[in-house]
């Protein structure tokens, strides 16, 4: 099996970009390793904070935004980064060549059951007319993204990342140490009849989505024609996993719950690095209005509602808007 820098090299991917990518991956062995200690390392449970999105913050939350964070602003290829869990961007190098936006643990309400989390992460280039501290850097559309990735702690742990040549799948080798590819250019299956959205918010949805929703229940005697099933990980990483793996559609709408927040997931550290997969795996990641990528973004924490997966059943659902 190929080793990571090579794979890479393959693709053409500069080499400052392949040391930032290793940088970042540096990071993730730890936060694996933390993750796997559980109890044993004493970071299971809330801290007393909260994130500026008004979260609770998990212990395992900030011990992994730390980690990436160190690792990132000590490297020199790094301008800047946004994350999750920190209130703006944090300056790192003048001369560094690129931004990085990151969910350090995606699917927090997973940690203390033991259950699916993964890091999430985006890179750009830095845009050389603009300060370090500047965190109008981040106001860039994902369809700018020069890397994209996500990094699951599951029962492997895996690494899925494109650079814009194919989506490929790597897994954490523990015998040395490094990522090995597993699978190159991971295509997703154009239809399916598995859904992952979560059904106690139904209430709350536009008619559209109750409506497409709802057809999907109806089953082979509904407008489909088909029988689908339901899955929710709860963690976006889990289940935009299951849909590159076996296809799918996972969708995040809009919904009246709180005027002031109509969406639930975010643009620059969720949306964006998960729709770069999903394109390139042949899929579709849209809003109701749009391609997520081409969303020119107005902030560090903005929300986006989402509708992903296989590219039949994306077209599908945005039938139901027109
Ligand atoms: P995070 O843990 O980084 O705050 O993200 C959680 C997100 C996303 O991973 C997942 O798809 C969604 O929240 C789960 O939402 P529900 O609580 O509605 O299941
Ligand atoms: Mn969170
Ligand atoms: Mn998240
Ligand atoms: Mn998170």
């Amino acid at each position: 099996m190929q080793r990571l820098a090579p794979a890479l090299r393959q693709d053409n991917v500069p080499l400052d970009l392949i040391s930032l990518i290793k940088t970042v991956l540096a990071a993730t062995k730890e936060i694996s390793f933390r993750v796997s200690q559980a109890h044993l390392g004493g970071l299971m449970g809330s801290t007393l904070d909260e994130n500026i999105q008004g979260e609770v913050q998990k212990q395992l939350d900030v011990v992994a935004n730390q980690l990436i964070k160190d690792v990132l602003l000590e490297s020199g290829f790094v301008k800047a980064i946004s994350s999750e869990e920190e209130d703006t961007s944090v300056p790192g190098d003048e001369n560094g060549h690129f931004i990085v936006s990151f969910d350090p643990l995606d699917g927090s309400s997973n940690i203390d059951i033991n259950s699916l989390i993964g890091t999430i992460f985006s890179i750009h280039e830095a845009p050389k007319d603009m300060a370090a501290d500047d965190p109008d850097m981040f106001k860039q559309a994902g369809n700018k993204q020069v890397c994209a990735g996500y990094v699951l702690y599951g029962p492997s742990t895996m690494l899925v990342m494109t650079t814009g040549s194919g989506t490929h799948f790597y897994v954490l080798d523990r015998t040395h140490g490094g990522y090995l590819l597993v699978e190159r250019n991971v295509q997703i299956p154009q239809e399916t009849q598995e859904f992952a959205i979560n059904m106690s918010n139904q209430r709350f949805w536009q008619a559209p989505m109750q409506d497409y929703i709802a057809d999907l229940l109806k089953g082979d005697q509904g407008p489909r024609g088909k029988n689908f099933n339901m899955r929710w990980i709860a963690a976006m990483v889990g289940d935009v996993h299951r849909v590159l793996t076996r296809g799918g559609i996972f969708t995040y709408p809009a919904d009246n719950r709180n005027a002031e927040k109509p969406y639930k997931l975010r643009l620059m550290y969720e949306a964006n690095p998960m729709s770069f997969l999903i394109e390139q795996a042949g899929g579709l990641s849209m809003t109701s209005e749009g391609r997520i990528m081409d969303i020119e973004p107005s902030s560090i924490h903005q929300r986006v509602e989402v509708i992903l997966g296989s590219k039949k059943e994306v077209e599908a659902c945005l039938g139901y808007y027109k």
